[in-house]
């Protein structure tokens, strides 16, 4: 299926997010938090749209995907991104390899997500980090409401016109419904081992960003998490406003 999208799967997404998809990914580069140096892996890459900003800072990053269609068109898009075919649910790296592992809009379409953040857990660094992002549920019920009409009737719609494969559309629509809530999901990555599991909302929820922490640095979990912090503090006071 993402073979067959993969031509103008990054257009189609800026249509159906009407944008919001650049603003989510800022977000999820700054809960990263990687640092020239650093080895960040993005898997379910797709076509390294994910991946970009981390190359583009001078942070070295693997993306990685098992849809050979969407690696190349990746690869022709940005040669300097070193692209690896992989299967979430067996990577093909050693343990305690990166520093920083995450995953946009991947975990959802992964056969055994479980299994995968406990492959992510394995190749991470101790005290490295790992950031969720995906399609989640609003909080607000009434917009849930409208937002579900939108999911269901407008979105397959829009899809219809402009892609490649519009029935992947109906699946998308129909794999956000049954994807698990924030809290949900954030007992899953517990679940998988990893510590300090605490998740933002974005754009009231249509989007949530899930961020955990790999056990065995120096430190109690609240040490961890006050460097993580303060690190985060250090960040946003050098970005100019
Ligand atoms: C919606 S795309 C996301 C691409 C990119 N991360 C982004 O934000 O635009 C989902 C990707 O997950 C990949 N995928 C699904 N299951 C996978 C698995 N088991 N291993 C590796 N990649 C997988 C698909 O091939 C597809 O490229």
């Amino acid at each position: 299926m993402f073979d067959d999208v993969a031509p103008r799967y990054d257009l189609v997404n800026d249509v159906l997010s009407l944008g919001q998809d650049r603003r989510w990914r800022k977000i999820v580069v700054d809960a990263v938090g990687a640092e020239p140096g650093q080895t960040v892996l993005d898997l379910a890459a797709g076509t390294g749209t994910s991946s970009e900003p981390y190359a583009d800072a001078g942070i070295r990053v693997v993306a990685c995907d098992f849809s050979l269609g969407m690696l190349e068109v990746g690869k022709r898009r940005r040669p300097d991104i070193d692209f690896v075919a992989g299967d979430a649910t067996a990577l093909p790296f050693a343990d305690d390899t990166f520093d920083a592992v995450t995953i946009s809009f991947g975990l959802r379409n992964v056969s055994d997500p479980h299994q995968a953040l406990r492959e992510m857990l394995r190749v991470t660094k101790p005290g490295g980090r790992v950031v969720v992002c995906e399609f989640s549920h609003p909080t607000f019920a009434p917009f849930r409401t409208v937002y579900t009409e939108y999911l269901m009737r407008a979105l397959p719609a829009v899809a219809e016109r402009i892609s490649s494969n519009p029935d992947s559309y109906v699946y998308l629509a129909e794999s956000i419904r049954a994807w698990p809530t924030q809290d949900r999901l954030a007992g899953w990555l517990s679940e998988a081992g990893w510590e300090d599991v605490k998740y933002r909302n974005l754009s009231a929820g249509i989007v949530a960003v899930h961020r955990g922490f790999k056990p065995g640095a120096a430190g109690t979990a609240a040490e961890r998490a006050e460097r993580a912090s303060e690190y985060l503090r250090r960040r946003a006071s050098r970005r100019p406003h």
